[in-house]
């Protein structure tokens, strides 16, 4: 071979390991639990951005925010971590990063002031340690009730704002051969559902109180044993195939009119949506029944794992910019539900729903956190989700025995 034709050959091999190296630092595999349709929808509005902007983005999709959850942990204590996994910003991601498991995204955060453009409440519960760890894309909120209008116009009743009308509304839709309660029997389905009722019941102030402080005296008081009283009272308005349900398939059923209401976070508009149905249409949203305004937050996020020191890669730092450009978040957010995290961006195009959760949330009063991810440490969340299944799970237990067993849980773990 030539001399000439070597040299052209070893800087033809050494381009294409430049660019080689080049796109792998512009690769990200990104892990979630955004499976169901309204999701993908959502989330193929980032996958977009990214692209458009030279990302490489490699899916990993597993179903069920606990298995993806355990997965990505598993996976960064295994030393293969995923560059970009789905989370929630509040303590449970505070947990990961105390053991140096994540990589921050301060600088990126800092050079676009997200500071100035995030509420702050979410500023601070998406730092640790003064920094960055995540980046919130967006607000939903858990205590919403979505119901077919056509089944409350067929058993002649109006959508309760109170728990009690709620029963009588249940009796009568029940009577009109329609199910009144669509629920998904999983853990997590189940606990939202008890949360809008202790909301409902006990008032934003108490759970605020309650969960912000745990504390033996409100976990035993005669609130919250109204709250267990009330929750048990929806049993028989749910149908017998509902554990194991998938939450978008209960929402399936409300679409369709064959269940009148389903309690769950606006994700369940996301599935609306990607129906077809506009919502606030044939399918309408109120807050669940209650005495006060209040909006249960979650709000959802993407960490970066620590994947050579707590520096992001490119394409991790990357990813933060895409996730927070208004551009994103509008595109995102319209399809997943839920409503943009930074205040900044013009929200008038966005639907009904998403319009009452801007009035709603304008009030600080009616901030409250999940205790799915946000506020709560991982051992009380747990806990809550496995003493509330298993009470609504338990055809002979009281009230009683149930807030019992609930305050025990609470107590052991915190
Ligand atoms: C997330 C939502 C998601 C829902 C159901 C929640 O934990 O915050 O974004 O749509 O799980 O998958």
């Amino acid at each position: 071979m030539k001399e000439f034709s070597k040299v052209a050959m070893v800087a033809a091999f050494l381009s294409t390991a430049v660019s080689a190296g080049a796109l792998h630092a512009q690769t990200a595999e990104v892990l979630h639990w955004w499976t169901s349709g309204g999701e993908q929808a959502a989330l193929g509005e980032v996958r977009k951005a990214f692209e458009a902007q030279g990302g490489t983005w490699v899916d990993t999709p597993i179903a069920g925010g606990g298995n993806a959850r355990a997965a990505a942990v598993n996976r960064m204590l295994g030393g293969d971590p995923a560059a970009v996994f789905q989370f929630s910003i509040g303590q449970q991601l505070r947990e990961l990063a105390d053991q140096g498991l994540l990589a921050n995204v301060d600088q990126i955060a800092t050079e676009e002031h997200w500071d100035d453009k995030l509420p702050p409440l979410i500023v601070k519960a998406a730092k640790y340690d003064g920094e960055y760890i995540a980046a919130p894309i967006n607000i939903h909120g858990e205590n919403w009730m979505f119901y077919n209008k056509e089944a409350f116009e067929k058993a002649g009743v109006d959508v309760p704002k109170t728990w009690p009308e709620f029963m009588t509304a249940a009796k009568k839709l029940q009577d009109a051969g329609i199910i009144p309660i669509g629920l998904g029997g999983q853990p997590w389905q189940e606990r939202i559902m008890f949360n809008s009722v202790l909301l409902g019941v006990g008032g934003r102030d108490f759970y605020a109180k309650l969960y912000s402080t745990l504390d033996d005296d409100l976990l035993a008081s005669d609130t919250m044993r109204e709250v267990f009283e009330t929750f048990a009272k929806l049993k028989p308005f749910v149908d017998e195939s509902s554990p194991g349900r998938n939450w978008n398939e209960a929402t399936n059923m409300v679409i369709k009119g064959d269940a009148a209401v389903q309690f769950m976070g606006d994700w369940a508009k996301g599935e609306i949506i990607a129906a077809g149905v506009e919502p606030g249409t044939t399918v309408g949203c109120s807050l669940a029944p209650a005495k006060d305004t209040a909006y249960i937050m979650t709000v959802d996020a993407f960490a970066f794992s620590a994947m050579d020191g707590q520096d992001p890669t490119p394409a991790q730092a990357k990813m933060a910019h895409v996730m927070l450009e208004p551009d994103v978040q509008i595109a995102f957010n319209k399809k997943k539900g839920s409503i943009p995290a930074r205040l900044d961006v013009p929200s008038d195009s966005f639907d009904a729903c998403a319009q009452l959760a801007i009035k709603t949330l304008q009030d600080e009063k009616t901030h409250l956190v999940s205790t799915g991810l946000f506020g709560v440490p991982s051992a009380v969340s747990g806990a809550i989700d496995d003493s509330i299944s298993n009470f609504w799970n338990s055809a002979d237990m009281s009230a009683a025995e149930g807030q019992e067993q609930f305050r025990q849980a609470i107590s052991y773990a915190k």
